[in-house]
């Protein structure tokens, strides 16, 4: 098999390169990229130029896609291909896309396990921000001092849409604000994410609205403190994209989040999602 991995950050990050583009459709190269997934966090296929098909056949490939969003489609014929755009020919529901400028996990608030992965193909680089941060919640997990992993031991947070569009909920207008603010569910995660492998994350992120049985006020500035730790440059990767760069990561062990852009630039990624096998257990 000739694709090959490169590390990019010490803790997060790996570059794909390929022989022949033919080479990542295979199962073997498929299981080769979801271990490094699972290891890198973050995996990058620079300018590869993906199809919606072609999408699609590694995503089916790695796991199995699951249907994350509703169709909302307009260009992409396939309905497991969501469009990330701020175009409301396009999507309906900007705000939804507003929300993802700050750190989130996908498929937090739904009645399955969170998705495994997420998969974006950029069809329309921004020129201007749009970049996708991404920060690993694994190595942030092993990075904290001992006695703050065992202050967040057996903790649980309350997470909902509602609380992830609280920073631009005034921005939503107000004819259909409810309905925005009311997608999806209210779920309790445990905060600490032991996996099936014995590794542990955090489940956090703007969805996290407060700490079970805590006071509010200190257990949101807890929440917002593990958001800041996890995002510091040792655990997060900044991905600048250009048009055909596919990204794959781990949503099981990562926040992720948009750099603010604009409308106009006309940025436009594909989106499909990774079934979970797990559900977030302590
Ligand atoms: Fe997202």
């Amino acid at each position: 098999m000739a694709i090959h991995f490169e590390n990019i950050k010490e803790f997060i990050g790996s570059r794909v390169s390929w022989d022949s583009r033919d080479d990542i459709f295979t199962p073997e190269a498929a299981a080769a990229i979801r271990a490094k997934v699972e290891e890198r966090t973050v995996v990058v296929f620079p300018q590869i130029d993906l199809s919606d098909e072609e999408q699609l056949r590694i995503t089916d490939l790695m796991g199995g896609k699951v249907r994350l969003t509703a169709r909302n489609n307009v260009q992409s014929n396939d309905q497991d291909v969501y469009q990330v755009t701020l175009d409301e020919k396009i999507n309906p529901q900007p705000e939804y896309v507003l929300g993802t400028f700050f750190w989130h996990m996908d498929g937090i608030t739904v009645d399955m396990p969170p998705p495994f992965a997420t998969l974006l193909s950029c069809r329309i680089a921004p020129d201007k921000g749009g970049e996708t941060e991404f920060a690993s919640t694994y190595a942030a997990y092993e990075g904290l001092p001992e006695e703050e992993k065992q202050a967040i031991e057996g903790l649980k947070a309350v997470h909902s849409v509602r609380a992830s569009l609280s920073p631009i909920a005034d921005a939503i207008p107000e004819k259909h604000r409810d309905k925005v603010l009311g997608i999806g569910l209210v779920k309790e995660h445990p905060i600490v994410w032991t996996h099936e492998s014995g590794r542990k994350s955090m489940v956090i992120g703007t969805t996290a609205d407060h700490i079970v049985g805590m006071e509010i006020p200190a257990g949101r500035a807890m929440l917002i403190r593990l958001q800041e730790w996890a995002a510091q440059p040792a655990f997060s990767l900044r991905h600048k994209w250009s048009k055909g760069d596919f990204v794959i990561w781990d949503n099981t062990g990562a926040m992720h989040r948009a750099i603010p852009y604009d409308k106009s630039t006309g940025r436009m990624m594909h989106r499909t999602s990774i079934a979970g096998s797990e559900k977030v257990a302590a």
